[in-house]
């Protein structure tokens, strides 16, 4: 199977009105000339994204203002992704956690967390992959997840089971794949420095956090080079195969400590 080649393509980037989806839409645009269709909520940040990109990297950008916990809007998604140019690839990165004690979350809020982390994935791969599906089609879908799939965050639980569902979801269907010019991947980073980490919640867990830049760069290249898995960074992949040697629940122990730890002296600091 060749490496997919960006250039003058069009690709799908969910969540790009921030974080590690406006940066990869950054860097599809400036490096790979690709041309984009860039969704999330906030038509503020989409219709300046595009006008940057359009100015100055030369390769166009529609813009979809789409809220992916609602089921209408994913369908609009499809249709404005699906017509009107040849999709050749798709990153499906929007995504929300909820930060705390499970037993605090807000009433309403794991129902938006699932529809958005999982029911929107599944909806728009599902549809994706039987448009790549047909003959003389070629292209990449990405799907991110995260390591807390792989080690599961206790105070990000939900957050956790809907970054393993999807992992489980794409590794599964990208082997029902006929298609042979047609690659499913998983991409899983650790802690990445965006909106998502800013808050002060996370003040104790900054020191771990890896360049946005980086985490899209490599993602990109995760995609590019059609791997069925990645993890970013030497570390989290070595410390990673090591943390799989141990028994799950020490480990998901030692992580719980380090957010206990880092809400208590948030509690404290009140
Ligand atoms: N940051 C980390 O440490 C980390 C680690 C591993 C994996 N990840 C994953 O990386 C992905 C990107 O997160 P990030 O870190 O870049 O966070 P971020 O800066 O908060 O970006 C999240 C993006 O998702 C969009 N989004 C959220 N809810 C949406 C909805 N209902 N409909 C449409 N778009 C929605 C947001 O746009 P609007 O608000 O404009 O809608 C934003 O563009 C997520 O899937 C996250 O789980 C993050």
């Amino acid at each position: 199977m060749n490496a997919l080649n960006f250039n003058q393509k069009w690709i799908l980037v969910t969540g790009a009105s921030s974080g590690l989806g406006y940066e990869m839409a950054q860097q599809l645009a400036r490096k790979y000339k690709a041309n984009l269709i860039v969704a999330a909520r906030r038509a503020d940040k989409l219709n300046q994204l595009k006008t940057e990109l359009e100015q100055q990297a030369g390769v166009q950008v529609k813009v979809v203002v789409a809220d992916l916990s609602v089921p209408e809007d994913i369908d609009r998604l499809l249709q404005e992704s699906l017509n009107g140019q040849q999709l050749y690839g798709a990153i499906l990165n929007a995504g929300v956690t909820f930060f705390g004690p499970h037993a605090d979350m807000p009433a309403g809020d794991f129902e938006r967390l699932l529809q958005t982390n999982v029911v929107s994935v599944v909806r728009l791969t599902t549809e994706l992959v039987k448009h790549f599906e047909q003959p003389g089609r070629e292209g990449g879908i990405m799907v991110v997840s995260s390591m807390a799939a792989l080690f599961p965050v206790p105070y990000q639980a939900v957050y956790s089971g809907t970054k393993a569902f999807i992992m489980s979801f794409v590794n599964a269907l990208a082997l029902e794949i006929t298609n042979p010019q047609l690659s499913l991947t998983v991409y899983a980073p650790g802690g990445i420095a965006t909106e998502m980490t800013e808050g002060e919640k996370f003040n104790d867990l900054k020191g771990w956090l890896m360049p946005v830049a980086q985490a899209a760069h490599e993602g990109l290249d995760a995609l590019q080079q059609r791997k069925y898995n990645h993890v970013p960074g030497a570390l989290n992949r070595i410390g990673g195969a090591f943390m799989k040697l141990m028994p799950k629940k020490f480990i998901v122990g030692q992580l719980g400590k380090t957010y206990r730890k880092s809400l208590a002296k948030l509690q404290e600091s009140k």
